[in-house]
């Protein structure tokens, strides 16, 4: 089995060579199912994760879901503790790059929110097996997330096609996503 730093080299350079046109054409396939996911409709609160230029597109997603009156809430990342600090969106306005180059809401200026409001999470991931294994970029803010989180609130992964692979190397402390949706 590779290990996981063979996995995210390997499925990064897949990820970097990707075309902008066929991520946006899959993006919106993705989101499409994600919009289907029953468990999604009935979520008020909905934690996003805004992507990297080369992850699935999530900002045609969050846009729909402000538009259709959900509370959208984004993940700021705290560097000291690798913990994922939660504060609402309004709009993608104000909000600033990260170290990494993610958009992040401000500490201060958006709106903190409380684990225990959010009813359904999107999670990003470098690479995912059918068991629901999931492999991040190697800090494992997730993981110490979603051990916080309640197990009734859904977890569901998106990803690209080329993002799932056999087994992923999964360690004590990696939790699993429920589903993932590709293209
Ligand atoms: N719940 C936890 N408590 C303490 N340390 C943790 C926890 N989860 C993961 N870690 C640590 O984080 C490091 C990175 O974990 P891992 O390689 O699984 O990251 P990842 O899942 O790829 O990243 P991420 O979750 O940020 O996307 C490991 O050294 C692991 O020991
Ligand atoms: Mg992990």
């Amino acid at each position: 089995m590779p290990t996981k730093s063979e996995l995210r080299r390997q499925i990064r350079e897949l990820l970097s060579v990707q075309s902008a046109e066929l991520r946006a054409t899959k993006s919106a396939a993705i989101a499409e199912k994600l919009f289907k996911e029953a468990r999604f409709q009935s979520a008020k609160t909905i934690l996003f994760f805004a992507a990297t230029e080369r992850e699935v597109d999530t900002h045609p997603m969050i846009e729909r879901a402000l538009k259709t009156g959900k509370k959208v809430v984004l993940p700021f990342s705290r560097m000291d503790t690798i913990e994922l600090e939660l504060y609402e969106i309004k709009s993608f306005e104000g909000l600033k790059r990260s170290a990494y180059g993610i958009l992040e809401p401000v500490p201060g200026v958006h709106t903190k929110v409380e684990t225990s409001s959010i009813d359904f999470v999107v999670i990003p991931g470098v690479a995912f097996d059918r068991a629901g294994n999931r492999l991040g970029n190697g800090k494992g803010f997730y993981d110490r997330f979603l051990e916080k989180i309640s197990p009734n609130v859904p977890r569901v992964a998106i990803g690209f096609s080329f993002q799932m692979v056999d087994q992923i190397p999964a360690e004590s402390w990696d939790i699993r996503v429920e589903k993932v949706l590709t293209d």
